[in-house]
């Protein structure tokens, strides 16, 4: 560490309350507030108390020190009641068995063909935009990342009216995942609409991805995409049970779709706030791609496109991987 950190408290006794409902009604207002007051703050609601890291340094501590910062407690107990038992939510030992089995899905050999998925879908959107005046860039950006992720997932199953569906489905589960994960379980009924929401697309989306499932299981030997690798996966010669595989899916969606929506949109924001890098990244599209879509060989020919990309999102890299 080198910078001097400081320390904050939100929420004396007399205000936890104001802040327990400035918390429910935004939640990540709340939370993006609290940079204000520290850059290690301590949250409290009744007895409950929380530390939430504000700075990128303490961030990045927590995210490369996995054992001093393991995971667990209640959220993570929450999280795991709501997306089951995958990467995001498992303890360390069940963790390094399942990417033992995860990892060939995401091996080098495959991304080729996901990344013809990204390419068909990039190119599909922004032609969409050619006659249009305004465009809402961060639910395009979500469109796009919510039709790759399943059509990565589920090749077999890519009809436009069900990814239409499951597009949906995915914005209302985003939506209420963060409050439904802070909610104590004696409140997860409560009648509010955006939990009513959540609650309904995840059992939608369990049903459609445990009835694919099913139809993958009973047909093995069509195509190759990310849930037939799911499906194969063996580690020391045992498979994947069905109701881990569903747990995977999910989080697949939960992890990949906002993410990468959001660093779009931003890296299109900053892109457009710094006329200097739109210049350059303009230059450098139009010389390599000529006005055709971007394909997957293309990306090393990208230098500055990938950096800017990069820049966005941080660094979130562990060493190792
Ligand atoms: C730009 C987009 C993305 C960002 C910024 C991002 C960010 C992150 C971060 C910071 C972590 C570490 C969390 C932790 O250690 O607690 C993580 C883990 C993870 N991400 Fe992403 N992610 C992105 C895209 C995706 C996509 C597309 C997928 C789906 C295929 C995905 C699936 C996962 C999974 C499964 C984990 C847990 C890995 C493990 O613990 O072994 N992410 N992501």
């Amino acid at each position: 560490m080198t910078t001097e950190l400081t320390v904050g408290r939100a929420g004396s006794a007399w205000s936890a309350l104001g802040d327990l409902s400035a918390f429910l009604l935004d939640p990540g207002r709340y939370l993006t507030s609290l940079a204000a007051r520290g850059d290690l703050v301590e949250i409290g609601f009744g007895s409950w108390t929380g530390y939430v890291a504000c700075h990128p340094e303490l961030t990045q501590r927590i995210l490369l020190d996995d054992r001093t910062f393991a995971k667990g407690g209640p959220l993570l107990d929450k999280a795991r009641d709501i997306v089951g038992n995958s990467l995001i939510t498992s303890p360390r030992h069940v963790h390094r068995r399942q990417r033992r089995l995860l990892q060939p899905a995401f091996h080098r050999d495959h991304i080729p063909r996901y990344a013809a998925v990204m390419t068909d879908q990039a190119a599909a959107v922004s032609d969409s935009w050619r006659d249009r005046g305004n465009v809402d860039v961060v639910a395009e950006m979500n469109a796009i990342s919510a039709n790759v992720t399943l059509r990565t997932l589920f090749s077999r199953r890519v009809d436009e009216a069900v990814v239409q569906a499951l597009v949906g489905e995915i914005k209302k589960f985003s939506e209420g995942l963060f409050l439904s994960m802070v909610l104590p379980a004696a409140l997860d009924r409560l009648p509010v609409p955006r939990l009513r929401g959540f609650r309904t697309a995840r059992e939608r989306l369990r049903t459609f991805t445990a009835r694919v499932v099913a139809d993958y299981r009973a047909d093995p030997s069509a195509p190759q995409d990310m849930l037939s690798l799911l499906l194969a996966a063996r580690d020391e010669g045992i498979g994947v049970e069905d109701s881990e595989v569903i747990d995977h899916v999910i989080s697949f969606i939960v992890a990949g779709v906002e993410t990468t929506a959001n660093t779009l949109a931003w890296a299109l924001h900053l892109v457009a706030i710094h006329p200097e890098v739109e210049r350059r990244l303009h230059a450098e599209v139009d010389d390599v791609l000529t006005g055709r879509p971007a394909r997957y060989p293309d990306v090393a020919n990208l230098p500055l496109t990938r950096c800017v990309i990069t820049e966005t999102s941080g660094s979130t890299r562990r060493p190792g991987w």
